[in-house]
């Protein structure tokens, strides 16, 4: 579908509207009495949300590529089927370089809008050794909500993948960041050569490069940041894993995508199902990960 054929068929006045974004990439733009946002069908990435009295929520580097093949580096990359490194292949998975289909736009009662994509057939969808479908409904509004949905499409194998929402948080200033919710929960240190330790802080503050895996906790998590005086809520259902990121100096200037400074910036709390915590559907079920992401003035 083109744009003028997107525009007549999604578009809903004054809330959801469709535009050639970065890139000439096709791009939803919504925008509600609180808040307003970008979505992405390539991705499916939701590159920005921001409240309307408030600083962005997302962190979109400005380094950012908005190109066929190549991952949007900030938002909401969608993160499936698989997290992290894989022999011969991308990392990440094939989801966020793909251009999701636009399947329903609405208007919710309370006045926020909800946009419904869906992953599209692909040889590398074919590929994979179970059949599925993967649903993304996003829902802008007083908050930013965003469920993934898979479905084993197999009547007798089972589906098993990682999925993961990559969120990345715009931070006032990295140092005045502390990050609870994961006292007392295992890790894999993918800085320290994937040791597993447990999370011995109350709250998480980020001074070096961080790269862990928490695994087993369904927990929501809370970022707080004293510099723009916003808690932010990380409420998840579904989801087994978080990943906390930051890329610190020396992968920040190895990254072509990522600014030299900008890890000053973001921090990504990701929430997911990954490793020991991958996703095993049952022949012809379903599972649903939702993330709510709730922000709040702090003094
Ligand atoms: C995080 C991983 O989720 O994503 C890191 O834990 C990785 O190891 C980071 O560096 C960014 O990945 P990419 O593929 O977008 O550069």
């Amino acid at each position: 579908m083109n744009i003028k054929e997107l525009q007549k068929r999604f578009e809903i006045p004054g809330l959801v509207s469709l535009t050639d974004g970065s890139g000439d990439l096709p791009m939803l733009w919504v925008d509600t009495q609180w808040s307003v946002a970008e979505i992405y069908l390539h991705g499916a990435q939701v590159a920005t949300f921001q409240k309307k009295n408030e600083p962005a929520l997302l962190f979109l580097s400005e380094e950012s590529r908005f190109e066929e093949g190549q991952a949007i580096r900030g938002g909401v990359p969608v993160i499936l089927p698989w997290f992290g490194a894989r022999d011969g292949d991308m990392a990440h998975g094939f989801a966020r370089v793909k251009d999701w289909e636009l399947k329903a736009t609405s208007a919710g009662k309370d006045g926020s809008a909800q946009v419904v994509l869906r992953l599209p057939d692909s040889p590398e969808m074919a590929k994979w050794p179970t059949p599925f479908a993967a649903e993304y409904a996003v829902t802008v509004g007083k908050t930013l909500k965003l469920e993934l949905r898979i479905e084993n499409l197999s009547k007798e194998r089972e589906l098993v993948l990682e999925e993961c929402l990559h969120t990345y948080f715009e931070v006032g200033e990295i140092g005045s960041v502390s990050i609870a919710g994961l006292k007392g929960v295992e890790y894999l240190d993918k800085v320290g050569g994937s040791a597993k330790k447990t999370e011995t802080n109350e709250v998480i503050r980020i001074a070096s490069e961080v790269d862990r895996v928490y695994m087993d906790t369904t927990g929501d998590v809370e970022i707080r940041d004293a510099k723009l005086k916003r808690s932010i809520r990380v409420k998840k259902e579904g989801s087994q894993s978080t990943v906390v990121w930051n890329p610190w100096i020396e992968k920040a200037k190895a990254m072509a995508d990522f600014g030299d400074e900008e890890y000053l910036k973001m921090v990504c709390v990701e929430s997911g199902n990954v490793g020991r915590n991958k996703l095993t559907i049952a022949p012809g079920k379903n599972a649903t990960m939702t993330v709510e992401l709730v922000t709040e003035k702090i003094s």
